[in-house]
């Protein structure tokens, strides 16, 4: 393992790279990574970077987003792995959802598209296109804010669970589209694609109450992708480093139920006098099966091939693509 970290840091001396992770990467690619955090955190600080090289430890979305923002540099990625979240929606499902929004008698100028930054560029540029743009857990409020400011009907993709629990925290009315009456949408302030993930459907209501039971003070925080039946029973909810932040703050003796991915929860905190304070909020280990897809051995096979001018698993986007991808991000940015 020594040497194989030798060997990755060497290769990244040698050809200027950033190494980035993801929260949700195994450990022993957060350990050796130049950069670790959310979703947000990354494609700002690796687009801005100095380095022309970056190596991107996490889904197919996020290195997407490097190259996005900051078209001219090489990004590649250790494994091409896809959030099952992302794959949920496509530019084809866009415009047929559109397309079945003016069905139930709304115009395209009436509908203001937010998609989560957890889905891929082509969609990104599809919601630009239609003066819409993009969030993430960290800033949704923030851009629902500005959304309710354009008076329109939100429509809200790919995650049905981060749409609904922005509305109901504003106690605004939503609906699930192709799940919901025809009538029910049109009723509704907020129409959310019928998208999830599937890591975070594994907390339920149930293991808030276990854990409740269990230990009287303890302290629930979750995720906004779990169901809004569980972000109602918590205690806190936020995006991944909104998390770290809270349950870092928090007394090491303040017991806590974390509601997200698996490896994020394990290095939390360190244990209280001997004993385990932090606890995954679930009966079964919640993994993201794509986020653990990246090894250290990827990461090597990576920068090698890159080094022999053979790279692999390289980010490439078409120009308009990229273009209005780019567009919906800014617009994001500058709101955040
Ligand atoms: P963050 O934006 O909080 O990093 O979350 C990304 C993600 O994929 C959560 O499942
Ligand atoms: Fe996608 Fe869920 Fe994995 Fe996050 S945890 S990357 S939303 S599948």
């Amino acid at each position: 393992m020594q040497e194989l970290q030798n060997k990755i840091k060497d290769l990244l001396q040698k050809l200027d790279g950033l190494l980035v992770a993801h929260y949700y990467q195994k450990d022993e690619v957060v350990a050796l990574a130049d950069l670790c955090g959310d979703s947000l955190e990354l494609s700002r600080k690796a687009s801005m970077s100095e380095k022309n090289l970056i190596v991107f430890c996490g889904v197919a979305f996020m290195g997407q987003s490097v190259k996005v923002l900051a078209p001219h540099k090489r990004v590649i990625m250790p494994r091409l792995a896809c959030c099952s979240m992302a794959r949920m929606i496509d530019s084809e499902y866009f415009d047929e959802s559109i397309a079945l929004l003016e069905s139930y008698g709304l115009s395209r100028d009436q509908i203001f598209p937010i998609t989560y930054i957890n889905s891929n560029a082509d969609v990104k540029a599809k919601v630009a296109q239609m003066g819409g743009l993009v969030c993430t857990s960290a800033n949704a409020s923030k851009i629902f804010d500005f959304a309710k400011a354009q008076n329109k009907k939100i429509f809200f993709l790919p995650d049905r669970c981060l749409g609904e629990n922005l509305a109901k925290a504003d106690n605004k009315k939503s609906s699930l589209l192709r799940v919901d009456s025809k009538q029910k949408v049109l009723d509704s302030d907020v129409i959310c694609y019928d998208g999830f993930c599937s890591v975070h459907q594994l907390f339920t209501p149930e293991d808030v109450a276990f854990y409740r039971n269990k230990f009287e003070d303890i302290k629930i925080v979750v995720h906004p992708e779990c169901d809004p039946s569980v972000v109602d029973l918590a205690d806190f909810v936020g995006s991944t480093s909104q998390i770290i932040k809270y349950v870092q703050d928090l007394p090491l003796e303040q017991k806590v139920a974390v509601g997200t991915e698996f490896n994020l929860v394990n290095r939390l905190r360190p244990k209280f006098e001997s004993k385990q304070t932090t606890f995954v909020l679930s009966s079964s280990k919640p993994q993201c099966p794509t986020m653990n897809e990246t090894t250290l051995q990827d990461v090597y096979d990576v920068l090698l091939a890159y080094e022999d001018n053979k790279p692999i698993n390289e980010v490439f986007l078409d120009s308009e693509v990229q273009k209005w991808a780019k567009i919906a991000l800014d617009r994001m940015l500058e709101l955040s």
